[in-house]
């Protein structure tokens, strides 16, 4: 754990900042990529706040522009570069704006040599380890006119941040951080380095504030939730801790993400016999082959896999499923493709992320032979989107004469008389309401499916 003194000294950043002539007046933070990383950024959106800064409503007029990147595909990179070079352009008319980089990207191996040779422009860059440090490498920044670039490697919690919640209804909650699974595509493990889980008193204590503060709904987040716990005393099981969540009166709880070599019996009997865990599970597949599975590091067969969700479904009828797949890994051929999609036929997924494989620097699948051309792998994610689709379409429609609850999260884009908003099984549902609505549960009748979204009339 990051120690108390070193949070200390940053807390006595931030006031000399707040008190800093020349300092930011208003932020805006960029995100790209996960969960974790839309918690990281509330984390820093909270800190500038604590700086005396106010969050701007467009990029183009912040004087501190940070962006929080994603390195787990190429394309997430190089859109998010890109977009770092565009404001390059903007602050020509804008002169006193910052620009930082921060996040998983800055702490890929040579990415901090690339900013300092080829970004100098970047005022500011730090990895996902510096994320706590944020105000005194500000101060630094604003204080020299040297580019500033720190990356450590990251081992440890940093706990007490403040947070700038994007919702107030909803709140995500981080229970362990990192990865030691190292699947051989993944860039995960390197870039937020190995598993360490918070302590079961602070996740309990920080939900009950969550619960006291009005949240509705609760996202437990970790690379991997289902391995929480190593090196705690008493090795506390996620099953465990989600049990003592469960009593905290939380109305609604969620997690991800779950890798399905660790998705033990325990799991899944808490969920069905929890009173606020929603019957939702997002359980990432990657592939329908067992040789690509071995060569993806992943611990479990296709059997094995089935045999899961078949338990899942054995305990918690019309639980909600989503999963990752990954086509066109090093060496795949069509008959190991067409695995993965007998495997979406079998198990009917509520929705499924589809990736094109995408090679990361460092990771053992980037040194495998086998690099399937462009055009097939286009070919073959098309084919496995259309596939998914039009069951969704289908698998969605048992849900027709349910009751839903739904949390609300804003206006339909089509109707002002239409919210839409989350079911308790992950699945979108559009219904009667109004602004007023918005953060409230409300039970719908499920009448329809419609482009992927459920149709509910209210209760
Ligand atoms: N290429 C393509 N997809 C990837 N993912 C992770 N690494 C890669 C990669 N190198 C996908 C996996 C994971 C999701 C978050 O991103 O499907 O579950
Ligand atoms: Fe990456 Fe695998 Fe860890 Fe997920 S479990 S973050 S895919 S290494």
């Amino acid at each position: 754990m990051v120690t108390r003194e070193e949070m200390e000294k940053q807390e006595q950043y931030t006031e000399m900042i707040r008190s800093l002539p020349h300092k930011p007046r208003s932020y805006y933070v960029v995100t790209y990529g996960c969960q974790m990383n839309a918690h990281d950024s509330e984390k820093i959106a909270g800190m500038l706040d604590d700086m005396g800064m106010e969050a701007a409503d467009v990029r183009e007029e912040a004087d501190f522009v940070i962006f929080n990147t994603c390195c787990v595909r190429e394309n997430a990179e190089r859109r998010a570069l890109g977009n770092v070079t565009w404001l390059k352009e903007v602050r020509k008319n804008k002169p006193e704006m910052i620009i930082a980089v921060c996040g998983c990207m800055i702490q890929e191996p040579g990415m901090a040599e690339k900013i300092l040779k080829q970004y100098r422009f970047v005022d500011l860059a730090f990895g996902t380890a510096n994320l706590h440090k944020l105000p005194e490498l500000l101060y630094e920044t604003l204080n020299s006119r040297e580019q500033c670039v720190r990356v450590e490697e990251a081992d440890l919690i940093a706990e007490g941040l403040p947070v700038h919640r994007l919702r107030q209804d909803a709140a995500y909650l981080t229970i362990m951080y990192g990865c030691d699974n190292f699947c051989s595509y993944c860039i995960v493990p390197y870039v937020r380095g190995r598993e360490r889980s918070r302590d079961v008193s602070v996740i309990l204590h920080e939900a009950e504030n969550l619960v006291q503060s009005g949240v509705k709904e609760i996202m437990l987040l970790g690379q991997n939730v289902n391995s929480y716990g190593k090196g705690l005393p008493g090795n506390p099981s996620f099953a465990s801790l989600l049990k003592q969540l469960d009593g905290i009166g939380i109305p609604r709880i969620r997690f991800m993400t779950s890798h399905p070599k660790d998705l033990n019996d325990e799991l899944i009997e808490v969920m069905a016999g929890g009173k606020h865990i929603l019957p939702q599970f997002h359980l990432p597949v990657q592939s329908g082959n067992d040789e690509i599975l071995k060569k993806m590091n992943r611990h479990y067969t296709r059997e094995q896999y089935l045999n899961r969700v078949r338990k899942l479904r054995e305990a918690i009828p019309d639980i909600g499923l989503s999963t990752d797949i990954i086509v066109s890994f090093p060496g795949e051929t069509e008959e190991q493709f067409q695995d993965t999609m007998s495997l979406v036929r079998e198990v009917r997924y509520d929705s499924a992320f589809t990736f094109i494989y995408s090679p990361r620097t460092g990771t053992k699948a980037a040194k495998m032979e086998g690099l399937i051309p462009d055009e097939v792998s286009t070919e073959r994610i098309q084919r496995l989107i259309a596939l998914q689709e039009n069951l969704q379409q289908e698998t969605l429609k048992r849900f027709i004469g349910m009751q839903e609850e739904v949390l609300v999260e804003g206006l339909s884009r089509r109707s002002k008389l239409a919210v839409s908003g989350k079911g308790r099984h992950a699945v979108s549902v559009t219904m009667d309401g109004t602004e007023a609505d918005i953060g409230r549960i409300l039970s719908c009748r499920i009448t329809g499916v419609k482009n992927n979204t459920l149709m509910g009339e209210r209760i």
